[in-house]
Protein backbone atom coordinates (compact mmCIF):
# COMPACT_ATOMS: atom_id res chain seq x y z
CA UNK A 1 0.00 0.00 0.00
CA UNK A 2 1.27 3.28 -0.82
CA UNK A 3 -0.53 6.65 -0.74
CA UNK A 4 -3.28 7.48 -0.63
CA UNK A 5 -3.75 4.90 1.95
CA UNK A 6 -0.58 5.86 3.35
CA UNK A 7 0.24 8.85 5.11
CA UNK A 8 3.00 9.49 7.26
CA UNK A 9 1.94 13.31 8.27
CA UNK A 10 -1.16 11.46 9.86
CA UNK A 11 1.10 10.62 12.97
CA UNK A 12 2.65 14.29 13.08
CA UNK A 13 0.17 16.42 13.57
CA UNK A 14 -0.31 16.86 17.12
CA UNK A 15 2.90 16.81 20.16
CA UNK A 16 1.33 14.08 21.82
CA UNK A 17 0.82 11.59 18.65
CA UNK A 18 4.32 12.59 18.00
CA UNK A 19 5.26 11.74 21.64
CA UNK A 20 3.95 8.32 20.98
CA UNK A 21 5.56 7.31 18.57
CA UNK A 22 8.90 8.86 19.07
CA UNK A 23 11.48 6.00 18.55
CA UNK A 24 14.51 8.07 20.53
CA UNK A 25 14.33 9.20 24.54
CA UNK A 26 16.40 11.39 26.43
CA UNK A 27 16.63 11.86 29.70
CA UNK A 28 18.66 13.56 32.14
CA UNK A 29 20.05 10.41 33.55
CA UNK A 30 21.34 9.84 30.39
CA UNK A 31 23.63 12.88 30.70
CA UNK A 32 27.13 13.43 32.16
CA UNK A 33 28.22 16.69 32.93
CA UNK A 34 32.33 17.52 32.89
CA UNK A 35 33.60 19.30 35.15
CA UNK A 36 37.44 21.38 35.44
CA UNK A 37 38.77 21.26 38.94
CA UNK A 38 41.29 23.74 40.18
CA UNK A 39 42.96 25.28 42.89
CA UNK A 40 41.67 27.88 45.29
CA UNK A 41 38.55 28.48 46.94
CA UNK A 42 35.53 30.52 45.46
CA UNK A 43 36.79 30.28 41.91
CA UNK A 44 34.78 30.21 38.85
CA UNK A 45 36.85 31.07 35.84
CA UNK A 46 34.72 31.17 32.72
CA UNK A 47 36.65 29.32 29.81
CA UNK A 48 36.55 31.96 27.25
CA UNK A 49 36.41 29.55 24.11
CA UNK A 50 33.09 27.82 26.24
CA UNK A 51 30.81 29.99 27.02
CA UNK A 52 28.90 28.80 30.16
CA UNK A 53 31.53 26.48 31.20
CA UNK A 54 33.92 27.18 33.96
CA UNK A 55 37.29 26.27 35.93
CA UNK A 56 35.79 25.53 39.40
CA UNK A 57 37.18 25.40 42.94
CA UNK A 58 36.44 22.11 45.23
CA UNK A 59 33.69 24.50 46.59
CA UNK A 60 32.29 25.27 43.97
CA UNK A 61 32.51 22.33 41.82
CA UNK A 62 30.65 20.48 45.24
CA UNK A 63 27.81 23.59 44.74
CA UNK A 64 27.83 22.65 40.95
CA UNK A 65 27.29 18.89 41.71
CA UNK A 66 24.44 19.98 43.96
CA UNK A 67 22.90 21.75 41.10
CA UNK A 68 23.48 18.97 38.79
CA UNK A 69 22.17 16.15 41.42
CA UNK A 70 18.92 18.01 41.61
CA UNK A 71 18.32 18.12 37.66
CA UNK A 72 18.79 14.48 37.55
CA UNK A 73 21.73 14.32 35.43
CA UNK A 74 23.53 11.31 35.79
CA UNK A 75 26.98 11.44 36.60
CA UNK A 76 30.06 13.96 36.55
CA UNK A 77 33.53 13.62 34.80
CA UNK A 78 35.80 15.28 36.56
CA UNK A 79 39.08 16.75 34.93
CA UNK A 80 41.61 19.09 37.22
CA UNK A 81 43.72 21.73 36.73
CA UNK A 82 47.03 20.91 38.70
CA UNK A 83 48.74 23.40 41.09
CA UNK A 84 52.06 22.60 38.88
CA UNK A 85 53.40 19.97 35.86
CA UNK A 86 56.15 18.20 35.24
CA UNK A 87 57.62 15.86 33.15
CA UNK A 88 56.20 12.81 34.09
CA UNK A 89 53.05 14.06 35.48
CA UNK A 90 53.16 13.49 39.20
CA UNK A 91 50.46 15.23 39.97
CA UNK A 92 48.00 12.77 38.31
CA UNK A 93 48.47 10.61 41.49
CA UNK A 94 48.89 12.69 43.89
CA UNK A 95 47.06 11.57 46.91
CA UNK A 96 46.37 15.47 47.32
CA UNK A 97 45.89 16.17 43.60
CA UNK A 98 43.35 18.66 42.45
CA UNK A 99 40.62 15.78 41.44
CA UNK A 100 41.66 13.16 44.56
CA UNK A 101 40.50 16.43 46.39
CA UNK A 102 37.79 17.01 44.59
CA UNK A 103 36.38 13.75 44.91
CA UNK A 104 36.88 13.59 48.52
CA UNK A 105 34.62 16.67 48.73
CA UNK A 106 32.06 15.36 46.40
CA UNK A 107 31.94 12.50 47.99
CA UNK A 108 31.11 13.97 51.48
CA UNK A 109 28.12 15.66 49.77
CA UNK A 110 25.00 14.74 49.07
CA UNK A 111 25.17 14.93 45.45
CA UNK A 112 27.48 11.72 45.77
CA UNK A 113 24.19 9.46 46.37
CA UNK A 114 22.60 10.76 42.93
CA UNK A 115 25.41 10.87 40.77
CA UNK A 116 28.32 8.89 39.31
CA UNK A 117 31.45 10.34 39.96
CA UNK A 118 34.16 9.95 37.03
CA UNK A 119 37.28 10.56 36.88
CA UNK A 120 38.95 10.78 33.28
CA UNK A 121 42.32 9.17 33.59
CA UNK A 122 45.35 10.86 31.66
CA UNK A 123 48.39 12.70 32.03
CA UNK A 124 48.24 15.37 29.62
CA UNK A 125 46.82 17.99 32.29
CA UNK A 126 49.52 17.23 34.47
CA UNK A 127 52.73 16.96 32.59
CA UNK A 128 54.81 19.97 31.26
CA UNK A 129 54.84 18.61 27.98
CA UNK A 130 51.03 18.26 27.34
CA UNK A 131 50.97 14.68 26.18
CA UNK A 132 49.11 11.69 27.59
CA UNK A 133 51.90 9.79 28.34
CA UNK A 134 55.71 9.81 28.95
CA UNK A 135 57.50 11.95 26.42
CA UNK A 136 60.97 10.41 24.87
CA UNK A 137 63.35 12.51 22.88
CA UNK A 138 65.55 10.78 19.50
CA UNK A 139 66.96 14.17 18.49
CA UNK A 140 64.74 16.59 16.55
CA UNK A 141 61.71 13.96 16.84
CA UNK A 142 60.18 12.67 20.22
CA UNK A 143 58.02 9.79 21.16
CA UNK A 144 55.37 8.90 23.58
CA UNK A 145 56.79 5.83 25.07
CA UNK A 146 53.01 3.82 25.37
CA UNK A 147 54.60 0.88 27.92
CA UNK A 148 56.50 2.98 30.84
CA UNK A 149 53.53 5.27 30.65
CA UNK A 150 51.14 2.56 31.49
CA UNK A 151 52.40 1.88 35.42
CA UNK A 152 51.76 5.88 35.48
CA UNK A 153 48.21 5.64 34.03
CA UNK A 154 47.33 2.56 36.29
CA UNK A 155 48.71 4.79 39.42
CA UNK A 156 46.41 7.43 38.52
CA UNK A 157 43.35 5.27 38.52
CA UNK A 158 44.44 3.09 41.94
CA UNK A 159 44.37 7.13 43.30
CA UNK A 160 41.98 8.22 41.88
CA UNK A 161 39.61 5.30 43.02
CA UNK A 162 40.86 5.04 46.57
CA UNK A 163 40.00 9.23 46.53
CA UNK A 164 36.14 8.15 45.41
CA UNK A 165 35.59 7.37 42.02
CA UNK A 166 32.90 5.23 41.20
CA UNK A 167 33.98 4.71 37.85
CA UNK A 168 37.40 5.72 35.75
CA UNK A 169 37.58 6.72 32.77
CA UNK A 170 41.45 6.55 30.35
CA UNK A 171 41.38 8.40 27.62
CA UNK A 172 45.25 8.34 26.90
CA UNK A 173 44.92 5.57 23.95
CA UNK A 174 48.10 4.01 25.11
CA UNK A 175 48.09 0.32 23.76
CA UNK A 176 47.10 -1.73 26.83
CA UNK A 177 45.94 0.44 29.41
CA UNK A 178 43.02 -1.26 30.29
CA UNK A 179 44.30 -4.11 31.30
CA UNK A 180 46.88 -2.43 33.23
CA UNK A 181 44.33 -0.45 35.48
CA UNK A 182 42.15 -3.25 35.80
CA UNK A 183 45.20 -5.28 36.87
CA UNK A 184 46.70 -2.52 39.14
CA UNK A 185 42.63 -2.06 40.73
CA UNK A 186 42.31 -5.47 41.55
CA UNK A 187 45.58 -5.61 43.39
CA UNK A 188 45.11 -2.75 45.32
CA UNK A 189 41.44 -4.53 45.90
CA UNK A 190 39.40 -2.39 43.80
CA UNK A 191 37.71 -5.15 41.80
CA UNK A 192 34.43 -3.62 41.98
CA UNK A 193 35.76 -0.20 39.89
CA UNK A 194 34.11 -0.10 36.18
CA UNK A 195 36.22 1.24 33.79
CA UNK A 196 35.20 3.33 31.15
CA UNK A 197 37.10 3.52 28.45
CA UNK A 198 37.64 6.14 25.61
CA UNK A 199 37.69 3.30 23.10
CA UNK A 200 37.50 4.94 19.91
CA UNK A 201 39.10 8.00 20.43
CA UNK A 202 40.51 10.01 17.25
CA UNK A 203 42.87 12.47 16.74
CA UNK A 204 40.25 15.57 16.37
CA UNK A 205 40.50 19.32 16.22
CA UNK A 206 37.36 19.33 17.94
CA UNK A 207 39.22 19.04 21.00
CA UNK A 208 40.39 22.81 21.01
CA UNK A 209 38.85 24.52 23.36
CA UNK A 210 38.88 21.85 26.10
CA UNK A 211 43.02 22.15 25.95
CA UNK A 212 42.29 25.66 27.15
CA UNK A 213 39.73 24.63 29.69
CA UNK A 214 42.31 21.84 30.89
CA UNK A 215 45.76 23.93 29.89
CA UNK A 216 46.33 20.71 28.00
CA UNK A 217 47.43 21.81 24.54
CA UNK A 218 50.99 20.07 24.11
CA UNK A 219 53.91 22.14 24.03
CA UNK A 220 55.33 20.14 20.52
CA UNK A 221 54.25 17.93 17.89
CA UNK A 222 50.68 16.69 18.07
CA UNK A 223 48.25 13.52 19.67
CA UNK A 224 48.45 11.80 16.35
CA UNK A 225 50.99 8.71 16.71
CA UNK A 226 48.55 8.03 20.00
CA UNK A 227 44.86 8.87 18.77
CA UNK A 228 43.83 7.75 15.73
CA UNK A 229 43.13 8.74 12.24
CA UNK A 230 39.82 10.62 11.38
CA UNK A 231 38.88 8.32 8.72
CA UNK A 232 39.45 5.14 10.07
CA UNK A 233 36.08 2.58 11.44
CA UNK A 234 37.29 -0.69 10.67
CA UNK A 235 40.18 0.40 13.39
CA UNK A 236 37.69 1.68 15.64
CA UNK A 237 36.11 -1.51 16.14
CA UNK A 238 39.47 -2.78 16.65
CA UNK A 239 40.17 -0.79 19.02
CA UNK A 240 36.97 -1.11 20.66
CA UNK A 241 37.66 -5.02 20.87
CA UNK A 242 40.61 -5.40 22.07
CA UNK A 243 39.61 -2.79 25.27
CA UNK A 244 36.57 -5.24 25.96
CA UNK A 245 38.89 -7.85 25.67
CA UNK A 246 41.39 -6.34 28.48
CA UNK A 247 38.24 -5.76 30.56
CA UNK A 248 36.67 -2.92 29.86
CA UNK A 249 33.32 -2.51 31.37
CA UNK A 250 31.78 0.27 28.89
CA UNK A 251 33.37 1.83 26.31
CA UNK A 252 33.23 5.43 25.47
CA UNK A 253 32.86 7.43 21.42
CA UNK A 254 34.47 10.68 20.68
CA UNK A 255 34.32 12.85 19.31
CA UNK A 256 30.68 12.68 18.50
CA UNK A 257 28.78 14.43 15.83
CA UNK A 258 31.62 13.85 12.81
CA UNK A 259 31.71 10.40 14.15
CA UNK A 260 28.41 9.24 14.48
CA UNK A 261 29.03 6.82 11.83
CA UNK A 262 31.37 5.15 14.42
CA UNK A 263 28.63 5.09 17.13
CA UNK A 264 26.18 3.14 14.94
CA UNK A 265 28.23 0.53 13.92
CA UNK A 266 29.66 -0.13 17.15
CA UNK A 267 26.00 -0.18 18.58
CA UNK A 268 25.34 -2.91 16.03
CA UNK A 269 28.34 -5.02 16.75
CA UNK A 270 28.57 -5.16 20.53
CA UNK A 271 26.47 -5.14 23.25
CA UNK A 272 28.33 -3.03 26.26
CA UNK A 273 27.38 0.32 27.92
CA UNK A 274 28.10 2.88 25.61
CA UNK A 275 28.78 6.07 25.97
CA UNK A 276 29.67 9.21 23.24
CA UNK A 277 31.36 12.60 24.12
CA UNK A 278 29.86 15.47 22.41
CA UNK A 279 33.37 17.61 22.47
CA UNK A 280 34.12 20.80 23.21
CA UNK A 281 34.62 21.73 19.74
CA UNK A 282 30.91 21.03 19.20
CA UNK A 283 30.11 22.99 21.96
CA UNK A 284 31.85 25.72 21.41
CA UNK A 285 31.02 25.56 17.79
CA UNK A 286 27.42 25.82 18.49
CA UNK A 287 27.35 28.46 21.01
CA UNK A 288 29.03 30.73 18.17
CA UNK A 289 25.89 30.28 16.14
CA UNK A 290 23.79 30.87 18.74
CA UNK A 291 25.38 33.94 19.65
CA UNK A 292 25.29 35.27 16.23
CA UNK A 293 21.53 34.18 16.61
CA UNK A 294 22.24 31.54 13.33
CA UNK A 295 20.94 28.80 15.30
CA UNK A 296 18.10 28.10 17.60
CA UNK A 297 19.40 27.02 20.97
CA UNK A 298 16.85 24.67 22.71
CA UNK A 299 16.28 23.39 19.28
CA UNK A 300 19.96 22.85 18.54
CA UNK A 301 21.47 21.54 21.56
CA UNK A 302 18.08 19.04 21.90
CA UNK A 303 18.92 17.92 17.98
CA UNK A 304 22.07 17.15 18.49
CA UNK A 305 21.98 15.65 21.58
CA UNK A 306 19.15 13.26 20.25
CA UNK A 307 20.89 12.93 17.18
CA UNK A 308 23.66 11.03 19.01
CA UNK A 309 20.91 8.59 21.08
CA UNK A 310 19.95 7.34 18.24
CA UNK A 311 23.04 6.62 16.55
CA UNK A 312 23.29 4.56 19.58
CA UNK A 313 24.85 6.13 22.77
CA UNK A 314 22.88 5.10 25.91
CA UNK A 315 24.45 7.79 27.51
CA UNK A 316 26.42 11.16 26.61
CA UNK A 317 29.24 13.43 28.24
CA UNK A 318 28.03 16.41 27.65
CA UNK A 319 28.71 20.50 28.46
CA UNK A 320 24.93 21.08 27.59
CA UNK A 321 23.89 18.62 30.73
CA UNK A 322 22.52 21.28 32.91
CA UNK A 323 21.16 23.39 30.31
CA UNK A 324 19.15 20.29 28.44
CA UNK A 325 18.43 18.86 31.86
CA UNK A 326 16.41 21.66 32.52
CA UNK A 327 13.95 21.45 29.38
CA UNK A 328 13.81 17.71 29.40
CA UNK A 329 13.62 17.17 33.56
C1 LIG B 1 42.54 14.07 27.75
C2 LIG B 1 41.23 14.43 27.18
C3 LIG B 1 40.93 15.31 26.13
C4 LIG B 1 39.54 15.38 26.06
C5 LIG B 1 39.04 14.51 27.02
N1 LIG B 1 40.09 13.94 27.70
C6 LIG B 1 41.81 16.15 25.30
C7 LIG B 1 42.69 15.56 24.30
O1 LIG B 1 42.77 14.35 24.10
O2 LIG B 1 43.41 16.36 23.71
C8 LIG B 1 38.75 16.24 25.11
C9 LIG B 1 37.38 16.59 25.56
C10 LIG B 1 36.75 17.73 24.85
O3 LIG B 1 37.25 18.24 23.84
O4 LIG B 1 35.69 18.15 25.32
N2 LIG B 1 43.36 13.29 26.97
Amino acid sequence: MSFPQNRLRRLRRSEPLRALVRETTLDPGDLIYPLFLCPGEGVRREVSSMPGVFNLSVDEAVREAEEAAQLGIGGLLLFGLPESKDETGTGAWDENGIVQQGLRALKASSAAKRLVLIADVCLCEYTSHGHCGIVVQHGDSFEVDNDPSLELLARTAVSLTAAGADVVAPSDMMDGRVAAIRAALDKASLMQTPILSYASKFASAFYGPFREAADSAPQFGDRRSYQMDGANLREAMREIELDLAEGADMILMKPAMPYLDVVRAARDRYGMPMGAYQVSGEYSMLHAAFQRGWLDPTRAMLESLAGIRRAGADFIVTYFAKDAAKLIG
